[in-house]
């Protein structure tokens, strides 16, 4: 095949990849997601900023978790990460996070914290979020669902791969949420937790898969 062959090829590659160009690459078939379609894909790196700053504005100052924090969960614990994107231009509205203890271990600010046994077979979910712009239009309990979607999926693949699977997620709430967590996400309330952080008490939740 001659030069001119080869770049004859080329173009014709180039006008097939032209033709084709909406449908062939992630980004090209990214660009036609609808401005408010709102999809869930896993964290990444490049993620934790804008993270960062929907925690800030969303926790108050001794309950968020700082972006060192985000960070350790993204590189420690990035299958447990999901987040919500809106629109063609990937915008993070919302996230749900958490790492993994040991059963039997009760929660603590320890296990709520900087910490992650991959083995572990509760999930303590630190996050649920949803950008102050964005909320009370359904969005949160459309995370709360698709994370628990999310959650038995990978169950699943642990199982087929005999690797420890998930047996539940915790967390801990304050009263006002009992009804987003129990009646929306199907959480079950295990009662006042033993935690004592600020002036308000929390709430023990369980999701058993
Ligand atoms: C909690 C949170 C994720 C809810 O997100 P959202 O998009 O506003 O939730 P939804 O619109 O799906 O709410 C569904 C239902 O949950 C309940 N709910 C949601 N937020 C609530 C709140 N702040 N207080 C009381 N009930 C609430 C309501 O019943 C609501 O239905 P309604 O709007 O018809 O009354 C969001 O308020 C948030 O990010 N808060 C800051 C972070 C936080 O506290 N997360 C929980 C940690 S335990």
């Amino acid at each position: 095949m001659t030069t001119e062959d080869n770049n004859n090829n080329n173009n014709k590659d180039d006008d097939v990849d032209d033709d084709d160009d909406k449908t062939t690459t992630p980004a090209a078939v990214f660009s036609r997601v609808p401005s408010n379609f709102v999809s869930y894909r896993p964290v990444c790196r490049d993620d934790v900023d804008v993270i960062a700053d929907i925690e800030s504005n969303s926790y108050p100052d001794d309950e968020m978790a700082s972006k060192e924090t985000l960070q350790y969960r993204c590189d420690r614990a990035p299958e447990m990460f999901l987040v919500a994107t809106e629109g063609n231009e990937d915008e993070i509205i919302g996230y749900a996070c958490g790492t993994c203890v040991n059963e039997n271990e009760t929660l603590t600010a320890e296990t709520m914290g900087k910490s992650h046994d991959p083995n572990g077979t509760i999930l303590c979910i630190h996050s649920v979020v949803v950008k102050e712009s964005k909320r009370r239009r359904g969005q949160g309990a459309k995370l709360l669902r698709a994370y628990l979607v999310y959650l038995k999926a990978l169950n699943n693949d642990r199982k087929r791969e005999n690797k420890s699977a998930l047996k539940s997620c915790r967390l801990l709430c304050k009263k006002h949420l009992i009804p987003f967590y129990c009646d929306i996400g199907g959480f079950t309330l295990l009662g006042e937790s033993d935690v004592t952080h600020g002036k308000d008490p929390w709430f023990d939740c369980e999701y058993a898969f």
